[in-house]
């Protein structure tokens, strides 16, 4: 391979990983080309030569510095058809795609109904990704959050209030339960598990009667909405709760140490599977040690086991 694409999503450690991708493959002779805007950008033909000096200082920038899109137009075949003659135009041998589940679905049509060399870097917030341990993004996200969270403690200690705290992840709690374990929340709400809100302000009202005075409840933002719970909350049991809405603040910031690890040795697997013919699977780490899983097997929705953490977190309360 004489020359490969690089086409991403955002959330930090995006750019971290942009660097490795660039430097491993210009160390191996290779030159590479940047695909603004996503799969708008390959869409549209719009590339970016990048090299060496191209990536230099990116590596604690948050966001991607290829600028990203949702693109609806790759869902049709007339657009895919577009897409792969300008790969095939501008002599790209193959493309690296970082990514969550969206940009991993359209890769993997890329591969498998195209024939277009590809590998695949799980990159989201959500850390959704079907045999994946750890997407990028996933580990700066909880950190955000949590910094947060105990922001809010300290208004919620103070003034003997509830507060609800919606975090990010669509389909997956994984954000909630963490932040939720790692803050020490009282209660947690998520996609894998039913809540029932009587229930929870039954126990709120039973716990202020003992005499617990705050409570900090996470909620994922697929499961339900904090503006809801909070009023529900305050409704059934009369204490002063409020709700806080954490949003895209959580996708963005200066990566942690362990996204930017991540972030470079999985540039590293991606380059050096593409370039000795491995395609149509998407690079993880497990134990230290770089693996693959098949593209068509990552897109598949990931069964996440919550109920430890959740009985753990209810225990310590
Ligand atoms: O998939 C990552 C994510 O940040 C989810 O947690 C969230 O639901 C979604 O993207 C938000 O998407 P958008 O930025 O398009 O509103």
């Amino acid at each position: 391979m004489k020359k490969i694409g690089i086409l991403t999503r955002d959330c930090a450690g995006v750019n971290a990983c942009i660097r490795s991708v660039v430097r491993v493959a210009v160390h191996q002779g290779v030159e590479v080309l940047g695909v603004m805007r996503g799969y708008e950008g390959l869409i549209d033909g719009d590339f970016k030569q990048l090299n060496r000096r191209s990536v230099s200082g990116v590596i604690g920038l948050g966001g991607t510095i290829l600028k990203t899109a949702r693109a609806s137009r790759f869902r049709t075949e007339k657009w895919q058809i577009e897409a792969v003659k300008n790969i095939k135009d501008n002599n790209l041998d193959g493309l690296i795609v970082v990514g969550g589940n969206g940009s991993l679905t359209a890769a993997h049509i890329l591969a498998s109904k195209y024939g277009v060399p590809l590998i695949g870097i799980p990159a989201t917030i959500d850390n959704d990704v079907n045999g994946v341990n750890d997407t990028i993004g996933a580990d700066t996200a909880i950190n955000v959050a949590l910094d947060a969270l105990d922001k809010i403690r300290d208004t919620a200690t103070s003034l003997e209030r509830i507060f609800v705290v919606e975090v990010m992840g669509r389909d997956c709690g994984y954000i909630a339960l963490q932040v939720a374990l790692a803050g020490g929340c009282e209660e947690v709400i998520l996609p894998e598990r039913d809540f029932d809100i009587d229930a929870m302000c039954d126990e709120i009202t039973a716990g202020n009667t003992r005499g617990k005075v705050s409570w900090i409840i996470a909620v994922a933002e697929g499961k339900a909405k904090a503006y809801d719970i909070a009023n529900k909350i305050n409704e059934k049991t009369g204490l002063e709760t409020r709700e806080v809405v954490l949003g895209h603040v959580q996708r963005g910031g200066a990566p942690t140490a362990k996204d930017r690890i991540l972030a470079a040795r999985l540039g590293q697997a991606a380059v050096n599977k593409l370039l000795s013919g491995e395609t149509d699977k998407c690079v993880t780490m497990c134990c230290g040690e770089t693996k693959t899983v098949s593209l068509e097997e990552a897109v598949k929705p990931k069964a996440f086991k919550v109920d430890c953490c959740y009985q753990l977190i209810k225990i310590l309360t």
